[in-house]
C-alpha cells in the first residue's frame, strides 16, 4: 500500500515533536551504550591475568576502593540526571502535542471496526457532514481534531508521519489533534492487536491543498452518481437486490445499511477493505465474490454470482466518484 509510512519524516507538528524525543532518546541511549561498552572495555583490560590473585583485597588497596565508590556514586548520579532530563523531554514533547490551535479546525468522528475504520466529517454541521472509510483527506496547514470510538475491541489510531498513537476503546471516547503541512499520502495502521486482521487495518490521509480539500469534500457530500450505461444500471439492481445492501450504504439508492464501509463515493478510493487490495476494476470484482481470500477473517460473505453479475456490480461502482 502507498504513501509515506515513517516516524523519520514527520509531516506535521505532532510528528515533529515526537521526532525530536525520538532524536533526544537516540543520542542519549548512544552516549550510555559507548559509556558503558568503555566501562566494560577498561574493566576486562585491568581484569587479574591469569597467575595473578582474582580477588584483589579492597581493604588492603585503599585507593582502588575509593576510584570503586567513586564510580558508583557517578554512575547513579549520571543515571538520575538523564533520567530527569528525558522526563522533561518527553513532558514537553506531550504539551506541543496537545498546543495545536483549533479554532478553525475540520472535525472527523472516526470509529474503528474489525477491520476497518469508519470516518464522519464535521458531525455535527448537518450540511456540511458525509461518511467514509478507510480514507481521509485532510487540507495542509488546517488542524483537524479527530474524535475517535471503537466498536467492538480496542483499536489504536497511528498515522506515524502525522502524530503518536492514540487507543480507541470501546465505551470511551478520545480524540485526536493533527496538522498536515506538508501535501502528501501518509499511511496509518491500527497498532493495538485487534484480531484476525489486525495487521489489514490500514488507513490512508491525504493531505492536499484546502482548495482540492474543499473539491473532495464537496464531491463526497454529494449523493451516489447515478449509473450511466446499461451494464452500471445492472450492477445497481444487483447491488439493490444482493447481501450488499444489508451492510453497505450508497446514498440516494436502496442500500442504507451501516455495518461495513459507507459505498456512496468508493471509486474515489486508492484501496479496498482498509487497504488490503488495490481498487481496480478486476480485483474489485473478485473481493465482492470473495473478500476472505484476500482477507481471512473479515464480515464480508462470499457472493455466489455469475462472472458477469460481477462484472456489472464492479463496473457500477467503480462509477461511484
Ligand atoms: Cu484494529 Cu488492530
Amino acid at each position: 500500500m502507498n504513501g509515506v509510512h515513517d516516524v523519520l519524516a514527520p509531516a506535521g507538528p505532532q510528528a515533529l515533536a515526537l521526532f525530536h524525543l525520538w532524536n533526544a532518546m537516540l543520542v542519549a541511549c548512544v552516549v550510555v551504550f559507548a559509556l558503558t561498552m568503555a566501562v566494560l572495555a577498561v574493566a576486562l583490560w585491568r581484569a587479574p591475568r591469569a597467575g595473578e590473585r582474582t580477588r584483589p583485597d579492597l581493604d588492603a588497596h585503599p585507593r582502588r576502593e575509593a576510584t570503586l565508590r567513586r564510580s558508583v556514586v557517578w554512575g547513579i548520579a549520571g543515571s538520575s540526571v538523564l533520567l530527569v532530563v528525558l522526563l522533561f523531554a518527553s513532558f514537553f514533547a506531550d504539551r506541543a502535542l496537545s498546543a495545536l490551535p483549533l479554532a478553525d479546525a475540520v472535525h472527523i468522528d472516526l470509529v474503528g471496526h474489525q477491520f476497518w475504520w469508519e470516518a464522519h466529517y464535521e458531525p455535527n454541521s448537518p450540511e456540511r457532514t458525509f461518511a467514509t472509510a478507510n480514507e481521509l483527506h485532510v487540507p495542509v496547514g488546517r488542524p483537524v481534531l479527530i474524535r475517535l470510538r471503537a466498536d467492538d475491541v480496542i483499536h489504536s489510531l497511528w498515522v506515524p508521519s502525522l502524530g503518536g498513537k492514540k487507543d480507541l476503546i470501546p465505551g470511551r471516547e478520545s480524540t485526536l489533534a493533527l496538522r498536515a503541512d506538508r501535501a502528501g499520502t501518509y499511511r496509518g495502521q491500527c497498532a493495538e492487536f485487534c484480531g484476525y486482521q489486525h495487521a489489514k487495518m490500514a488507513l490512508v490521509v491525504v493531505a492536499e491543498p484546502p482548495a482540492d480539500y474543499e473539491r473532495w469534500s464537496a464531491a463526497q457530500r454529494a449523493p451516489a452518481r447515478e449509473p450511466a450505461t446499461a451494464q452500471e444500471r445492472r450492477g445497481l439492481a444487483l447491488v439493490e437486490q444482493t447481501s450488499c445492501a444489508m451492510c453497505h450504504a450508497i446514498h440516494g439508492t436502496r442500500a442504507r445499511a451501516r455495518r461495513a464501509p459507507d459505498l456512496t463515493h468508493v471509486a474515489s478510493r486508492g484501496w479496498l477493505g482498509a487497504g488490503a487490495v488495490e481498487n481496480t476494476p478486476e480485483l474489485r470484482a473478485e473481493w465482492i465474490a470473495r473478500a476472505q481470500k484476500f482477507k481471512p477473517g473479515v464480515n464480508m460473505p462470499p457472493l455466489d454470482a455469475a462472472p458477469d453479475d460481477l462484472a456489472a456490480m464492479s463496473a457500477y461502482l467503480g462509477s461511484l466518484r
